[in-house]
């Protein structure tokens, strides 16, 4: 089950995010994020009462900042990061949303290969981001209006007779 994150999840983000980049955004971040910041906004994946992924992303001027993204080790390459991936991308539609950005590890090889099956682009590189001086890749989707999108449905299920 996918649903909004409450400040219930946060040991459990915590303790994934330790587990998979070997640090957190650390718990009051994470308790501020979830529970005072408007522009936070963030999505567990829950199985048999265990979380097993999180999303947290930021909204702000027509942009979702993806803050982090995770799913724990044991449960990838089962199609649960696309479904929670998928399920964010759906939530933007209530909103304005021209460009989703994200930041990740160039050294980050499983990740990146996720994001550009999702359609994002690398934008530009920021040199010795991280603090073992290890480059980020800046990476963009464009999303296309909601109205718009419909639109090329409509018209592609006409050409296509589906
Ligand atoms: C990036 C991440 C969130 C993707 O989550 P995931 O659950 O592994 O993603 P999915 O299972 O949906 O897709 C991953 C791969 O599994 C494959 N897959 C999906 N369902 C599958 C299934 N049932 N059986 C086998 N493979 C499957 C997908 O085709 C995809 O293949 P690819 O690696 O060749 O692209 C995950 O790898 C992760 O947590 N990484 C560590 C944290 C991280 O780096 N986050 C990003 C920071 S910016």
């Amino acid at each position: 089950m996918i649903r909004k994150a409450t400040i219930n999840d946060v040991i459990a983000i915590e303790r994934l995010e330790k587990q998979t980049f070997g640090s957190s955004l650390g718990f009051n971040f994470l308790i501020n994020e979830i529970e005072a910041n408007d522009i936070a906004h963030y999505f567990v994946y829950e199985i048999n009462n265990e979380i097993i992924g999180y999303i947290g992303v930021r909204i702000y001027d027509n942009n979702a900042e993806i803050f982090n993204f995770l799913i724990k080790d044991s449960h990838r390459s089962q199609g649960y990061g696309l479904e929670l991936f998928n399920y964010f991308i759906n939530y933007l539609n209530e909103y304005n949303i021209e460009k989703i950005t994200l930041e990740v590890r160039k050294s980050n090889k499983q990740a990146m290969r996720f994001y550009l099956k999702q359609g994002f682009i690398h934008s530009h590189t920021r040199k010795n981001y991280y603090e073992n001086n290890e480059d980020a890749y800046l990476l963009i989707k464009e999303v296309e209006k909601w109205l718009f999108y419909q639109l090329k449905v409509v018209v592609m299920k006409q050409v296509l007779q589906f």
